[in-house]
């Protein structure tokens, strides 16, 4: 099984950025902990802060990978692009978020991700991911 975890713009700073809301973990430290977690599944990851870069990136596994899962992070709330590379492929996403977006400022309520997710997973940590991970296998 193939899955792949994308992260979008400012979390390459996990565990520098904000720590009191997205925590003390840096993401390469959490992947490599699951990855030993989880041996039979093909997991790989990629980050970056370029919206197009993750569009091309979608397009690349989509047809192809066994799942998304997916943090756009600050693209979640304003890329319609995203949100129409994840309507054109045909592997499942997961959308997570670390921070319960919902709790937060009114203009992280909004999703252009979520209308065409298999599923939405926020506000639970790091732990999202795996949680994201789990919902591919069960
Ligand atoms: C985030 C929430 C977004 O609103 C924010 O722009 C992020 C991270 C999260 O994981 O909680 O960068 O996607």
């Amino acid at each position: 099984m193939k899955i792949i975890i994308i992260n979008g713009p400012n979390l390459n700073l996990l565990g520098k950025r904000e720590p009191t809301i997205y925590g003390n973990a840096s993401f390469e430290e959490y992947f490599e902990s699951l990855k030993k977690q989880y041996t039979n599944i093909e997991l790989s990851y990629f980050q970056s802060n370029i919206e197009g870069e993750i569009i091309d990136k979608l397009h690349e596994v989509g047809f192809d990978y066994d799942g998304i899962i997916l943090n756009a992070a600050a693209y979640t709330h304003t890329s319609v692009g995203i949100g129409d590379a994840i309507k054109a492929v045909e592997s499942p996403v997961v959308e997570v978020h670390i921070s319960n977006v919902h709790a937060r400022e009114e203009f992280r309520h909004h999703s252009y991700i979520s209308a065409n997710a298999a599923g939405i997973i926020i506000g639970f940590g790091l732990k999202g991911y795996q949680l994201a991970l789990e919902s591919f296998i069960l």
